[in-house]
């Protein structure tokens, strides 16, 4: 505006913007996406951020509040990184030790935490755990549903056999009532349960939109800093993900864990996806019974319980973290009866599934063109790790063989695209963890530094030394003789120690 046609208002207005001032309240609307929570100033049927369609949501900031806005230091005169005081406040440390491993050794102060997962996974009874543990000690704790009425909240906790008398509750969802509860009592851990019904009056949107959202999880997290009140938020995710929740308040909050399992299964894992203080490499297992949750402190044994000797059935040492993790993977290869041949994946990447028949097609010769093939992981666990490859490639040779792995064997191993077998981190560690369980035989990449007491380890180069060894075509020596373990004799499958 620095033509010659400047109106009398116009330069008004021009002042006014000098001093920082707006003649009119700002437009508070932005656009958020639903999928990734990136903002856009204008509406687009197109995410720009994520390139998703049809996710953008009207957001609106509440009149005269900031919007998520961390308190910062008391100065902001730059400080020698040395002289920065760390964590001076102790983490809440809970009896599980299968929550304090996620959390990254308990719980920080001060912390916004958001719990995802499908509804009826087990979110509210893990946080009822979770708030029962963190009462221990004469802790106070508080319990906001919105979910459900009080009455409802401690039915499930009677059944659940907590009767703490420092656990508090409080069915709410107005925000601002929860915040000045919060800063009333100053428990030592409040739980929001969920944030999707959380809302701020001062909003014309309806409880569970972006806006909503967003903005109740912001004045929690600056509740959370400024009182040093830890707080659990609960999130549902569909499986669409159509519901405003994690995927837009991954960015806001400290930590999000998500509670994965099958309704139908009762393992339940606790993941984190990001995590301020801690590794996101950690996992939690529990199992929902009929008293609610247990933790499961060697979960191996409790994922090999129904270990039977089938075609098909492989048992895989992969790496959750720091902590190796027996598996049961199955394999089923059937004639496709017409069209296009199924490749059905439960519990691994169905891209892998899809690389390791072609690999064993075109390398094993193992005959799948005209073959569905299913693969299952007991349990309802989930396997991302390249180092199943081989186990997944000798489940499915097996089964099109009918043929089974001799009984008390482990495999491990990441497959290449020319059928060479990888190595694959942690060895050891996997060999130590099946040794322990009573595995006495492993088919493994090369590069084993030591054999556990008792078992046979043989390296394999590629898949056809792996399915020679597992499934040999006569009776004859195998190709490759096994590298000995001290005293090692196969015995009739893992001992159910
Ligand atoms: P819930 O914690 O309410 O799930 P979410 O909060 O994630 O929606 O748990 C719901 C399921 O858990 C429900 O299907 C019943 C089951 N459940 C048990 O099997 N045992 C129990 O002791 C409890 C409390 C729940
Ligand atoms: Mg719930």
């Amino acid at each position: 505006m620095t033509g010659q046609n400047v109106t009398l208002a116009e330069l008004e207005k021009l002042a006014l913007a000098d001093r920082g001032q707006s003649p009119m309240p700002r437009s508070t609307v932005t656009f958020v996406c639903r999928e990734c929570g990136g903002d856009s100033i204008r509406w687009s049927g197109r995410c720009p951020h994520c390139q998703a369609w049809n996710t953008l949501e009207e957001f609106q900031v509440a009149p005269g509040r900031r919007e998520l806005r961390r308190p910062g230091p008391a100065s902001s005169r730059p400080i020698p990184i040395a002289e920065v005081e760390v964590e001076a406040a102790p983490r809440l440390v809970l009896e599980w030790q299968e929550l304090n491993r996620v959390l990254g050794g308990g719980i920080v102060p001060g912390s916004l935490v958001l719990l995802g997962g499908e509804p009826g996974v087990g979110k509210s009874t893990l946080l009822m755990h979770l708030a029962a543990q963190a009462s221990d000690g004469g802790r106070r704790v508080l319990y906001v549903s919105g979910e459900e009425s009080a009455q409802q909240v401690a039915m499930r906790a009677r059944r659940l056999g907590i009767a703490s008398p420092h656990l508090l509750m409080l069915a709410e969802t107005d925000v601002e009532a929860v915040v000045t509860a919060i800063e009333r009592d100053r428990p030592a851990l409040a739980i929001v349960d969920s944030i999707q019904t959380v809302y701020d009056p001062a909003l014309e949107a309806a409880a569970g939109t972006v806006s909503q959202v967003r903005e109740a999880a912001g004045r929690l997290m600056r509740l959370a800093k400024e009182t040093a009140v830890p707080v659990f938020l609960v999130g549902h995710v569909t499986k669409e993900g159509a519901i405003a929740g994690p995927r837009v308040l991954e960015h806001v909050v400290d930590a999000v864990l998500y509670l994965e399992g099958e309704r139908s299964h009762e393992f339940r894992i606790l993941r984190a996806a990001k995590n301020r203080f801690g590794s996101t490499e950690e996992i939690g297992v529990f199992t929902m019974g009929d008293a609610g949750l247990e933790e499961v402190r060697d979960p191996s044994a409790a994922l090999l319980a129904d270990l039977r000797s089938l075609p098909g059935t492989v048992v895989l040492a992969t790496m959750e973290g720091t902590r190796p993790l027996l598996v049961e993977l199955q394999g089923l290869v059937s004639p496709t009866p017409f069209g296009l041949p199924r490749r059905s994946a439960n519990g691994v990447d169905p891209n892998r599934l899809h690389m390791i028949v072609a690999v064993l097609e075109k390398r094993a010769a193992v005959p799948l063109a005209g073959a569905d093939v299913f693969v299952n992981v007991a349990g309802g666990v989930r396997v991302g790790e390249p180092a199943a490859d081989l186990g997944l490639a000798m489940a499915i040779a097996g089964s099109l063989r009918d043929r089974s792995l001799p009984p008390g064997t482990v495999v491990v191993g990441e497959v290449g695209l020319g059928g060479e077998v990888r190595r694959v981190g942690r060895l050891d560690r996997r060999l130590q963890e099946a040794a322990r369980r009573g595995f006495t035989r492993a088919i493994v990449p090369q590069g084993v530094a030591a054999c556990p007491d008792g078992m046979e380890v043989s390296e394999v180069r590629d898949l056809v030394e792996a399915l020679e060894l597992g499934f040999p075509r006569s009776e004859g020596p195998s190709p490759r003789s096994p590298r000995p373990g001290k005293g090692g004799t196969p015995t009739d499958g893992p001992a159910a120690s």
